[in-house]
């Protein structure tokens, strides 16, 4: 699983701080990368301690860990279809998180896939009814800069296995996220990005002594 940033015990403080929002009977959005581990570990224990709690993973990674872990797990149309729980809260990572400007100047805009899981990731956290996301200090920033993932189609492959193409791009400052994602979003031939923009609704930063939490 790719590791970057912080340190291992700022990430595990995120991610456990995390786990602890899970309350019975939750159906919970599983992230990908080092942080989101850290918290579905701590859910399987508290699984394991008798909370009722299901996870929707959004990679075969972290599919894998969470059933290791003992968290019994829905697929996506299961969770989000005709009939289904829905998902109760998500908890994924990130790359960058911007904090303290623009309107909402506690939970800002965040850049996510470096590990190419962002379209399932943005699925999964744009269903839940509380996306929050775990990091370590290193991710904070005031404004996004770093390279984002966008996933286009590329004409005339009809191989499944080479259906989509990630390139990271490169943007420079990105003064204006909202702007940026809609534009790539509506660029043609291009499937999915790395700017998730308006959806994280707390963001809980593992620090050496404790976790920050902000909430919008
Ligand atoms: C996965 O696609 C990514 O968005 C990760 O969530 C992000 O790179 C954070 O990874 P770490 O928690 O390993 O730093």
């Amino acid at each position: 699983m790719k590791t970057s940033g912080g340190s291992d015990a700022t990430k595990r403080r995120a991610g456990e701080s995390a786990a602890e929002a899970v309350t019975d009977g939750d159906v919970v959005g599983l992230g990908t990368g080092s942080t989101a581990a850290h918290a579905i570990r701590r859910l399987g224990e508290r699984v394991d301690a008798g909370l009722d709690a299901r996870g929707v993973p959004t990679s075969l990674a972290s599919r894998e860990l969470a059933l290791d872990a003992g968290v019994p797990c829905l697929d996506l149309p299961e969770a989000v279809g005709p009939g289904g729980p829905g998902i109760d809260l998500a908890v994924d990572g990130a790359d960058q998180v911007a904090v303290g400007r623009g309107d909402d100047p506690a939970v800002g805009p965040l850049i996510k896939g470096g590990g190419a899981a962002h379209a399932r990731e943005k699925l999964v956290d744009a269903a839940a009814d509380r996306f929050l996301v775990v990091a370590d200090p290193s991710k904070e920033t005031p404004v996004l800069d770093g390279s984002v993932p966008v996933e286009v189609l590329p004409a005339g492959r009809s191989a499944v296995a080479e259906s989509f193409l990630v390139f990271d791009a490169s943007f420079g400052a990105i003064d204006d996220p909202a702007l940026l994602s809609t534009t790539l979003s509506t660029t043609p031939g291009v499937v999915e990005h790395g700017l998730f923009v308006g959806l994280a609704d707390e963001v809980h930063v593992g620090t050496e002594s404790g976790v920050r939490v902000a909430r919008r």
